[in-house]
Order: C-alpha cells, then sequence, then structure tokens
C-alpha cells in the first residue's frame, strides 16, 4: 500500500475532495437546524385527521431518513411506521396512510413508480424533494411537496431528507416536542463536529484514527438492533459510495445466531475484516453483554475488532452522533484511499443505462 495522505494536511485534503464531501459532514449540525426550520414552515401539509401509519417512500441516501424516523419516532407516535424502497408499496396502504415520498433529485425511478400505487390507494401525500418529476408530479396532483435545498449528493443531504419530514410532521399534529429534542441534537453535534473535523488533529480525533485503521481493510459493522442497526447501515453505505470499498452490516442479538459462525473457514478473507460494534453507552441490557462476548469471540477470528460506545442526552442525540461519527470516518478513508468522496459513478451510470432501455 502506498504511504497515504497525512489527515492533518488541510490543503491536500481540499485538493482531493473537490465535490466537498468533508465539508458537507462538517456543515451537517447546521444542515440540521436548517431542515427543522424548513419542515416547520412548510406551506402546505396533507390533513392528519384519520392518519392511522406512515409510509416513507424512497430510494438509497433519501430513503434511510425514514429509517431514522421510523426508529426513533415509531413508538412515541404509537402508529406504524415503515419503509419502502421500491417500485411498488403493498395494498394495505390507503387513505389511512400519510406517505412521505422523499427524493433528493426527484427523479428517482422507483419512487416515481410508487407514487402511481400511493395515487391507486388514495394515500396522503407529502413530497419533500429538490425538484425533477417528482415535484412535477406533486404540482399535477396538487400534493404538498416541501423543496429543499439542491447542490448536494442525496447522501449528504440527511439532514434534510430526515428532520425536515420529522417537522412537518409535527407540524401536522401527529408527533409532539420533538423538534426541539431535535434542535439541542444539532447543537450537541457541533462540539462532535470540531472533535472530528479536519482541523482536530490525528492525536485527538477517533474519526481519523478509526478512518487509518480501516485502510487496507473491510469493514463489517454491527449495531445493537433498534436505531444503532439503523446506523450500522448508513455505515455501510457511506463506507460504500464515500470511500469506494466493499461493506457490510448486520444486527444484534440477531447475528449471533447465525453470522458470527461464518468467521471461521476464510481465515485469509477474515483477517481483512475490521468488525465494528455500535452500542449505547450505558446499557445495561442483555444484547449490551452480548456486544461485549461478541466482540471478544470475533478478536480471534478477524482483523481487528473495534467497539463504540454512543453517548448523549437523548435518544436522537445518541443516534445521530454515531451517523455523524461515520460519515466523517467514511470521508477520510475515501481520502486515505486516494478516491474523491463526492461522485458516485456506478449509480449514475447504472440510472442512465435503465433510462435508455426505456
Ligand atoms: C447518492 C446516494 C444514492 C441516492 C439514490 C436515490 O449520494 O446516496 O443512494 O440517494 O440513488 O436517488 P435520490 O436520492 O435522488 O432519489
Amino acid at each position: 500500500m502506498q504511504e497515504p495522505v497525512n489527515l492533518d494536511d488541510v490543503m491536500t485534503l481540499g485538493e482531493m475532495d473537490p465535490g466537498g464531501m468533508l465539508a458537507a459532514v462538517e456543515d451537517f449540525p447546521r444542515q440540521c437546524a436548517e431542515a427543522l426550520n424548513l419542515g416547520r414552515e412548510a406551506p402546505e401539509l396533507p390533513d392528519a385527521e384519520g392518519i392511522s401509519r406512515v409510509a416513507f417512500v424512497g430510494m438509497g441516501g433519501s430513503a434511510i431518513g425514514g429509517d431514522i424516523l421510523r426508529a426513533l419516532l415509531e413508538d412515541v407516535v404509537g402508529m406504524p411506521m415503515s419503509v419502502h424502497r421500491s417500485y411498488r408499496l403493498p395494498s394495505l396502504l390507503g387513505p389511512d396512510t400519510l406517505a412521505v415520498f422523499v427524493s433528493y433529485s426527484g427523479n428517482t425511478e422507483e419512487t416515481l413508480s410508487a407514487l402511481d400505487d400511493a395515487i391507486y390507494l388514495g394515500c396522503r401525500v407529502l413530497v419533500l424533494t429538490t425538484g425533477g418529476k417528482l415535484l412535477e408530479r406533486a404540482r399535477a396532483n396538487r400534493y404538498p411537496a416541501v423543496v429543499i435545498p439542491g447542490g448536494l449528493q442525496p447522501r449528504a443531504a440527511l439532514g434534510y431528507l430526515s428532520l425536515t419530514a420529522a417537522a412537518a410532521m409535527e407540524r401536522m399534529g401527529l408527533i409532539q416536542g420533538f423538534v426541539r429534542v431535535a434542535h439541542g441534537m444539532a447543537e450537541s453535534l457541533r462540539a462532535k463536529g470540531e472533535e472530528w473535523g479536519r482541523l482536530s488533529p490525528l492525536e485527538k480525533n477517533f474519526a481519523k484514527q478509526l478512518a487509518l485503521r480501516l485502510r487496507g481493510k473491510i469493514p463489517v459493522i454491527y449495531g445493537v438492533e433498534g436505531m444503532l442497526a439503523v446506523a450500522a447501515y448508513r455505515w455501510k453505505c457511506q463506507f460504500n459510495e464515500n470511500s469506494k470499498v466493499p461493506a457490510f452490516h448486520h444486527a444484534l442479538p440477531e447475528m449471533n445466531h447465525n453470522e458470527i459462525v461464518g468467521w471461521h473457514v476464510l481465515d485469509e478473507y477474515s483477517r481483512k475484516v475490521e468488525a465494528i460494534f455500535l452500542a449505547e453507552e450505558d446499557d445495561a441490557s442483555r444484547v449490551a453483554k452480548r456486544v461485549e462476548i461478541t466482540a471478544d469471540l470475533l478478536r480471534e477470528k478477524v482483523g481487528g475488532v473495534t467497539v463504540l460506545r454512543v453517548g448523549g442526552d437523548t435518544r436522537t442525540e445518541r443516534l445521530f452522533s454515531a451517523v455523524h461519527l461515520g460519515d466523517f470516518v467514511s470521508a477520510y478513508l475515501a481520502l486515505l484511499n486516494g478516491v474523491d468522496p463526492t461522485p458516485v459513478e456506478v449509480i449514475t451510470l447504472l440510472k442512465e443505462r435503465m433510462a435508455a432501455e426505456g
């Protein structure tokens, strides 16, 4: 492996990141605060009367915001929340469903196709996008749409793609008190950003240290079921899209019943893996015990094990700080790998080829 870039050399980091992914990650706390205001000030929203379920519809970076909101809000909302990543919607959705259609570009074909089903099923649609065909179709059908700022990669717009929808739901009366908690979270992320940002030197910067540890390895992220399993999936996708490496994820306790056995035979490959566990600080549950024991057992099998215990005053703070750390680590790993974190050429190519097929 060639000598990696010095992660404290901010000039070189800037040159290697022409699309500004690291800057977008550093700007995330501000984006979160703006996203909450956008949702709160949305000019029109669907009528909340009679809504008994919420469905988020989208793909990739636009869909994970739905997973986050589901993990944080389903219990407090007291109604089922689901996330749909496909061309079709299940027929159990209907007029009692708030269907939040999320596509950053507004041109994702699966999401546009699912909109036909939502129309047919009579769902109450809310659109979140920067424009594209989704906005055109929202306007043609007189569906409320919240237009979010463009110019980012969808995965770098996670604040808009999650919190704007949550703030809109709060204005509709479906949830209470979340916007205040989320503003507190955005404030606490600022401090984390200073700790993990480019100006914080390697010896004090855990995000840079972990990125260095991951050089030449395949990250496999295990999150405790619920919100940290969502964070694990976000980490995996960010390693794929920003760092351009294979990465995998699973959740505890389920992986204790299958995947844990799989690190047994292909020693040479298993040694290339860094297993990263995402757990909560002060968690005294049985699952937390499993994290400790599983990490111990895997130490003999894989190339390295990192156990992260996320802290924070609220669940929202814990989940977003886990996500934010992964965003930093994946951007630094891209720069260590000598790749531009921003473009996702193969996704663009695939979308073009699908469009050409008609
Ligand atoms: C790119 C990214 C992708 C897109 C996905 C759907 O940064 O994260 O996963 O989010 O291809 O596209 P949009 O978000 O435009 O609907």
